[in-house]
Parts: structure tokens; sequence; C-alpha cells
């Protein structure tokens, strides 16, 4: 009895489709610049980006910030160590925010990475969350220091705020104006 019950609570699982979290490994060919064990970031690929950005209704939905990256550029190489201390620097807000990355370089990806209009690398958006579609994305910066990127992401999050009053975030209203 147990064991068909878990069956078919897999089987719904596996029709509302995968939220990914830290820890799960993204599929694909291509390596990838952040690691599921070590890293506070989580890695997105085609079959988890759309159940987990875009997961209105939920109760632990959250806004996101997603890196999109190439893992051959240069320049995501060398901003994968800063975007993984700003990960890890700003878990606490986990709540509110998190963050996640894609590989574009990876062919599995390649139609969510066109969806977003993805122009070069590395690439940010923070996705509102509320966000149910790519147009909900907006674009950010990928500075090298973390106070610039806090601040930056402070703002989109205040923005939201005063947007949607989610009852289970905290009252921002102190940081505002
Ligand atoms: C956003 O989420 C809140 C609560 O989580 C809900 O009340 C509201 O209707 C949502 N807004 C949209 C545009 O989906
Ligand atoms: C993800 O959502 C977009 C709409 O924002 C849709 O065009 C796309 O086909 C979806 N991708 C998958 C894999 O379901």
């Amino acid at each position: 009895m147990l064991w068909l019950t878990a069956i078919f609570l897999c089987k719904i699982y596996a029709s509302v489709g995968e939220i990914a979290d830290i820890g799960t490994v993204p599929k694909g060919v291509n390596p990838t610049l952040y690691d599921s064990v070590e890293d506070s970031v989580i890695q997105l690929d085609e079959t988890t980006f759309n159940d987990t950005v875009f997961c209105t209704g939920r109760e632990d939905c959250s806004s996101y910030l997603v890196e999109f990256y190439s893992d051959w550029c240069g320049h995501c190489r060398s901003y994968a160590p800063v975007y993984k201390s700003f990960a890890k620097d700003i878990r606490g807000w986990n709540k509110v925010v998190k963050i996640a990355a894609m590989n574009c370089a990876d062919p599995l990806n390649d139609v969510t990475c066109r969806a977003n209009g993805i122009l070069f690398f590395p690439y940010m958006k923070y996705f509102p969350r509320n966000s149910s579609d790519t147009f909900y994305g907006v674009k950010l910066r990928p500075y090298q220091s973390l106070a610039e990127m806090r601040d930056q992401l402070t703002q989109v999050i205040l923005q939201d705020y005063a947007i949607n009053r989610f009852d289970d975030w905290p009252n921002f209203d102190i940081l505002g104006e």
C-alpha cells in the first residue's frame, strides 16, 4: 500500500516538473562553472528553468537572480568566483531571492537562452517572484564587487516589494526612500 502511494506521488511530482535547488546537478553535456556540492549557486537547465523560476502560486516561491553564462567564455570564468562569493554572502536572503546560473553554451539550454534574449556573457537577469515568463526578467550588471552586487539586487527587490508586498517577506519599508 505504502509502495503504491509512493509510486503515485512520484508520478504527480514528475508531471509538475523538476524544481532545481542548491545541490541539483544540471543536465547537459558541457562542463559547468559551478559545483553542486561546494557552491551556493542553483544550477538550472532546460528541464528545470521554467518550473523553478516561474513559480507563481507555490508557497516557497522566491525571486531569482540568474546568471546566463558560457563555460568557454573568459569573462564568465573570471566572474564565477565573484558570483560564488556573492551567492554565499547573501545566502541568508534565500527566502526572498535565490541565486542561480545557467550554461548557455550547452546545446540542451538553447531554447531557454534564446527566449531570454541573451546577447553576451555573463548576462544577469532578476526575475521578480511572480514572474510567469521571460519577459519579466530585469537585466542587471555583473559587478565585480559584492557591495555593488548587493546594492543593485536590493534596488530591484525593493521595486518588487513595492508592487507585490508579499506578506511572508520581511518589511522592507525601513530600507526604502
Ligand atoms: C503574486 O503573488 C501573490 C501572493 O504570493 C498573489 O497574491 C498575487 O496575486 C500574485 N500576482 C500575480 C500578478 O500573479
Ligand atoms: C518555458 O516557458 C516559455 C515561456 O516563457 C516557453 O516558451 C517555453 O517553451 C518553456 N520551455 C519549456 C522547456 O517548457
